[in-house]
């Protein structure tokens, strides 16, 4: 059990990436608390963690909103006494040309994507600091990496949060915290569903193994650099991307 004793926290966790994150943490032996913005859904997939046997439990918190995260951390603390490992995952994409977006959803996805992960980053970091350890994942994208047409609010929030890892990996690197990112490519999940499937024909050839990602990719990745293994990895941005960007 490569995570036996830890307590997580993984936002976004009601379906998609996040989902599979938290079941692969229970897996692995840690309790788990899944966050997100809907009550009713993450409840479900925390549920459904119990009844196989693993320790889980759920919140309502929206990121973006600085309360919500300090509840969620006060809540985990009640419930498991200490938080080993967070993973900033809860993302959300407006996409549009730059010229047409509106501000209202420039704001939304860097309030959400990049507000909302220093948030949950600063509200868990004091604990952590105290435990003299803790593991801190957040999610990118390649887009942070390579910018993308109709993306600039979304490329931006990712690109911060590459920037925003690396400078919070240097600043805690002393408490025995390391703080990395992973960056996935295309994973089949309900963000890339709305793809025509054109554009999804399209994205496939850019890929080198031919075949888009699945969250399971994703949550292998966020195990290991939540386990014992990845102790001397920090502030490094991990594509997973079946080689889309090289
Ligand atoms: P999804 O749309 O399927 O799930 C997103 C999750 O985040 C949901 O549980 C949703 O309720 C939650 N969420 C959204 N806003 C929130 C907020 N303000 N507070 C709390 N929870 C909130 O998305 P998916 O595909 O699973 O993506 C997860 C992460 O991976 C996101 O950060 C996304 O940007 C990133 N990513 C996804 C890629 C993909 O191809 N699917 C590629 C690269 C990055």
């Amino acid at each position: 059990m490569r995570l036996k004793d830890k307590v997580a926290i993984v936002t976004g966790a009601s379906r998609g990436i996040g989902a599979a994150i938290a079941r692969k943490f229970c897996e692995a032996g840690a309790s788990v608390m899944l966050c997100s913005r809907s009550a009713a859904s993450v409840a479900g997939v925390a549920e459904a963690l119990v009844r196989e046997g693993w320790n889980a439990k759920s919140a309502q918190a929206d990121i973006s909103d600085e309360a919500d995260v300090e509840a969620l951390r006060d809540l985990t603390l009640e419930e498991f006494s200490r938080i080993d490992i967070l993973v900033n995952n809860a993302g959300i994409n407006r996409d549009a040309l730059f010229l047409r977006m509106k501000s209202e959803d420039w704001n939304a996805v860097l309030q959400t994507n990049l507000t909302g992960t220093a948030y949950c980053m600063r509200t868990v970091i004091r604990p952590m600091m105290r435990q003299r350890s803790g593991r801190i994942i957040n999610i990118t994208s390649v887009v942070g990496l390579t910018g993308n047409v109709g993306q600039a609010n979304y490329a931006a929030s990712k690109a911060g949060i590459i920037g925003l890892t690396k400078s919070i990996a240097k600043e805690v690197s002393s408490r025995g915290i390391t703080v990395n990112a992973i960056a996935p490519g295309f994973i089949t999940t309900d963000m890339t569903a709305k793809l025509s499937e054109a554009d999804s024909q399209r994205m496939l050839e850019l890929i080198p193994l031919g075949v888009f990602g699945t969250p399971e990719d994703v949550a292998e990745v966020a195990l290991f650099l939540a386990s014992d293994a990845a102790g001397y990895i920090t502030g490094q941005v991990i594509q997973v991307d079946g080689g889309m960007v090289m």
